[in-house]
């Protein structure tokens, strides 16, 4: 899979993928993650990438020239499957948007600053809009990372135990189910018994049930989808 991330801000997302998961993910050829500097994309000496909003109004607004030449820069060489541009008004994500992101081959994301991309970029040229949640981040960035680390960790391969992203929280609608590990007591709080037990049929119907049960208490709307 490769990820093509173009963002005003670069350096922000450069140390996110040099580290732990996301670095081996590249480093082992899993994924390629490839970060774009907008501002190397605008054709006047002062390298702006903004603009006033026609009509008046606070907040600068990100200009089509130098994305509509970034992105095409890109799809000359490679087709790719969706431009995404992150935005609080975009589609809320969600663990089953991000598998079936992690299914493709190339995706481009685009990151949204000050007050949002000229409407034509959404128009023209990207094709699905995600937003992290309710609530507004100043820029998109922190969102494109947290899209990318979603859809890496899916990649077969990236984690150590290939059946630890199966086992996630979300994965089948459900919380995950309490962990413990060593000691089996301390101060007097025991480690549920059913653990030390080694009855792996029932350690399974126990996680299962403590799932649900937390599933139920803190997010009911999940039982509900
Ligand atoms: Cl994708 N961008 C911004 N700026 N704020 C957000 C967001 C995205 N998702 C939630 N809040």
């Amino acid at each position: 899979m490769r990820i093509d991330i173009i963002t005003c801000l670069p350096r922000l997302l450069d140390s996110f993928f040099a580290h732990s998961i996301l670095q081996r993910a590249q480093t082992g050829g899993y994924v390629e993650v490839v970060v774009h500097d907008l501002r190397d994309y605008t054709a006047d000496k002062h390298r702006r990438v903004d603009d006033y909003a026609f009509g008046g109004g606070a907040g600068m607004v990100m200009q089509i020239e130098p994305i509509a030449r970034c992105i095409r820069a890109l799809q000359a060489d490679r087709t790719y499957d969706e431009v995404i541009y992150m935005t609080p008004d975009g589609e809320r994500l969600n663990q089953q948007t991000t598998n079936s992101l992690s299914l493709r081959r190339n995706l481009i994301i685009l990151c949204g600053h000050y007050k949002g991309v000229d409407e034509r970029v959404r128009e023209l040229f990207v094709t699905k809009e995600i937003s992290i949640g309710d609530y507004v981040l100043s820029g998109g960035e922190l969102a494109a990372c947290v899209l990318a680390d979603a859809i890496i960790r899916l990649l077969p391969g990236v984690l150590n135990d290939e059946t630890s992203a199966l086992t996630d929280s979300f994965q089948d609608n459900l919380l995950a189910p309490p962990v413990y590990t060593r000691p089996a007591e301390f101060e007097g709080h025991r480690v549920p018994a059913i653990l030390l037990s080694g009855h792996e049929a029932k350690i399974d119907e126990w996680r299962h049930e403590q799932a649900l049960e937390r599933t139920r208490a803190r997010r009911p709307d999940l039982l509900e989808s």
